[in-house]
């Protein structure tokens, strides 16, 4: 209760960055939030530390996408690839869901937030699973923002899985080789009910993907950061709208 306080203080306190316009505002950001571990050697603390402070720019930047009116935020939060970390760190990363939500839940109800999951389900301990489960069902006729959380997500699984729907669906003579289009496919991606990322921005320093929605972010917007995902805060965030609002997006033409 008292950090819940504390927390509505801090952010209360904070001076609000506004645009200088309100047009053109991405419809759907992506963020692959890295460089806890770094954050926290940086301070002589465990990499989990890290992890632990990056809750904080989870809040902070929901808040401020929600009131500039971005009507999807998915946030990276664990790869399929994150497995191969250290037990321990894998152990501490499933209960941030929980942790999150404990604290955010009842916020994020009272901003019509709508809480989504884009990852997969299996391997995932029950504990996080029905943590983020409750949240996609308390919050699922929300309308205001779409916060999807990329939890066990990969993107090259979810296109071996997409191409092997279509190859069943072939097989079965259900689907015609010819009828094959990009709609065929993303359809049965892990994305389906989102519009493709306009913005993405990854923090800490590192020019990748890292295996992150690779088909999606065909012609999305990039924008990169050294801060480290636990300082990152809502001015960050709307530099980065800002200068989304200033990119010309060609999508090949001219
Ligand atoms: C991002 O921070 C969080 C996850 C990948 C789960 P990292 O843990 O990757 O931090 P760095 O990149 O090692 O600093
Ligand atoms: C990407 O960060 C995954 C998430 C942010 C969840 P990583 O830290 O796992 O990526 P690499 O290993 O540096 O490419
Ligand atoms: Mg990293």
């Amino acid at each position: 209760m008292i950090k819940r306080l504390l927390a509505r203080l801090s952010n209360s306190s904070m001076p609000q960055v506004e645009l200088q316009s309100t047009e053109n505002i991405p419809k759907h950001v992506a963020i692959i939030m890295d460089g806890n571990g770094r954050w926290a050697k940086d301070r002589g603390l465990p990499r989990v530390a890290g992890h632990h402070s990056g809750m904080k720019a989870v809040k902070q930047v929901t808040i401020t996408a929600n009131r500039i009116g971005v009507k999807y935020l998915t946030l990276y939060a664990f790869s399929t690839e994150n497995w191969k970390r250290p037990k321990a760190e894998v152990e501490f990363l499933m209960q941030l869901p929980q942790q999150f939500l404990e604290i955010e839940l009842d916020d994020l109800i009272a901003n019509n937030v709508q809480v989504r999951m884009m990852g997969y389900e299996e391997h995932l301990p029950k504990h996080t699973l029905y943590a983020v489960q409750q949240a996609v069902e308390k919050t699922a006729n929300n309308t205001g923002l779409v916060l999807n959380f990329a939890l066990n997500y990969g993107s090259r699984l979810e296109m071996v899985e997409a191409i092997r729907s279509i190859a069943s669906d072939v097989q079965a003579g259900q689907l015609q080789v010819d009828q094959i289009d990009e709609l065929t496919l993303s359809s049965r991606l892990l994305s389906s009910n989102l519009p493709d990322p306009d913005l993405l921005i990854r923090t800490s320093g590192e020019l990748r993907i890292s295996n992150f929605m690779l088909w999606q972010l065909a012609y999305s917007e990039l924008w990169f950061t050294d801060v480290y995902w636990p300082e990152f805060k809502e001015a960050h965030f709307m530099e980065a709208v800002k200068e989304y609002q200033q990119r010309i997006r060609r999508y090949g033409g001219l």
